[in-house]
């Protein structure tokens, strides 16, 4: 990869900083996109003790703020010769909170806001193709509550659930890749959605289970013997972004580094079009062919 670029959100810790130490392991620049400056830096400094690499770089991109996710994209645009791997990795379910731009801020992180940086950067990873984008996911956006409603991404407090609300907007990821994979046909830039499997990793700092003193050493013990620790739930993420195979195939949902069935709501092409158009709207960014 030692021509290439690379863009990793939330890479200061867990599958995105093990991601971000493969790629500058295979000589890519990488971009660590990241809202912490301090944890981003100590990243940076692991993964170049490590890897010897001099093209690792911090970028601050808060993925709940539209004025920052815009600030970061003329950035990149301006700073930047190409884009050949954008990893939309970043992710938490957190509490009811509210975004400067007024939504709801799990589905504006996980989903609102990358599909903005999508849009802002596209010149560049299609003057870069053939490129690839690779949506981090999750399992759970084939669960039942996570149909979302299209009207409603503001969500009053009274109807929110927080594991619910993840899988929502990880769902949203995942009918993204479906209909942005239709529009770039043709240019070379291709899409990936993916599960990394369930991970070791600071996802759960706010899981209410572990809010219980006496469920944190359980859960923790569960954890350690059976989720996969995070070099391992990078696998799939690094697969999507750098495997030969896949070149030229775009669209399809991933784990374990096979394809695999998702959502079939996903692949309502109906469904695609309106949540493009909401996006769209809540952004106040168009897409341009
Ligand atoms: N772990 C699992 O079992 C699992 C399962 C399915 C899917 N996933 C998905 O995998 C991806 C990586 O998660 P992980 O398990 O590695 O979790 P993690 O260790 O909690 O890492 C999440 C990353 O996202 C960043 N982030 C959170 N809010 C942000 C914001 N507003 N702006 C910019 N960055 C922000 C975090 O930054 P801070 O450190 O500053 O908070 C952190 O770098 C997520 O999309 C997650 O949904 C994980």
């Amino acid at each position: 990869m030692a021509s290439k670029t690379a863009i990793v959100t939330g890479a200061n810790t867990g599958i995105g900083k093990e991601t971000a130490l493969d790629f500058a392991q295979r000589g890519a620049r990488v971009i660590l996109a990241c809202r912490n400056e301090e944890k981003a830096k100590d990243a940076a400094r692991d993964i170049i003790a490590e890897t010897g690499s001099d093209k690792v770089v911090v970028r601050i991109l808060d993925l709940a703020s539209f004025k920052s996710v815009r600030a970061f994209a003329k950035l990149i645009n301006e700073t930047e010769e190409r884009l050949d791997i954008l990893v939309h990795n970043a992710g938490l379910f957190e509490s009811y909170k509210v975004t400067e731009d007024g939504y709801e801020s799990s589905f504006q992180v996980n989903y609102i806001s990358h599909f903005l940086l999508t849009l802002l950067v596209m010149e560049k990873l299609k003057k870069s193709a053939p490129s690839r984008i690779v949506n981090v996911s999750s399992i759970g956006h084939a669960s039942k509550g996570a149909a979302f409603q299209l009207d409603d991404f503001k969500l009053s407090k009274d109807k929110f659930n927080g594991f619910v609300r993840y899988t929502q907007a990880k769902l949203a990821q995942v009918v993204f890749t479906k209909e942005l994979s239709k529009r770039l046909e043709g240019t070379g830039v291709t899409v990936y959605a993916l599960h990394p499997g369930t991970v070791k990793s600071d996802i759960w700092r706010y899981w209410p289970f572990l809010e219980k003193p006496y469920m944190k050493p359980l859960v923790q013990l569960v954890m350690f013997l059976l989720f996969k620790d995070c070099e391992q739930g990078a696998q799939t993420t690094i697969y999507c972004s750098v495997a030969e195979e896949l070149e030229g195939i775009s669209g399809l949902y991933y784990s374990d580094c096979r394809v695999k069935e998702c959502n079939p709501l996903a692949k309502d092409p109906g469904l695609g079009k309106k949540l493009w158009d909401v996006s769209e709207r809540l952004t106040g960014e168009s897409w341009t062919n």
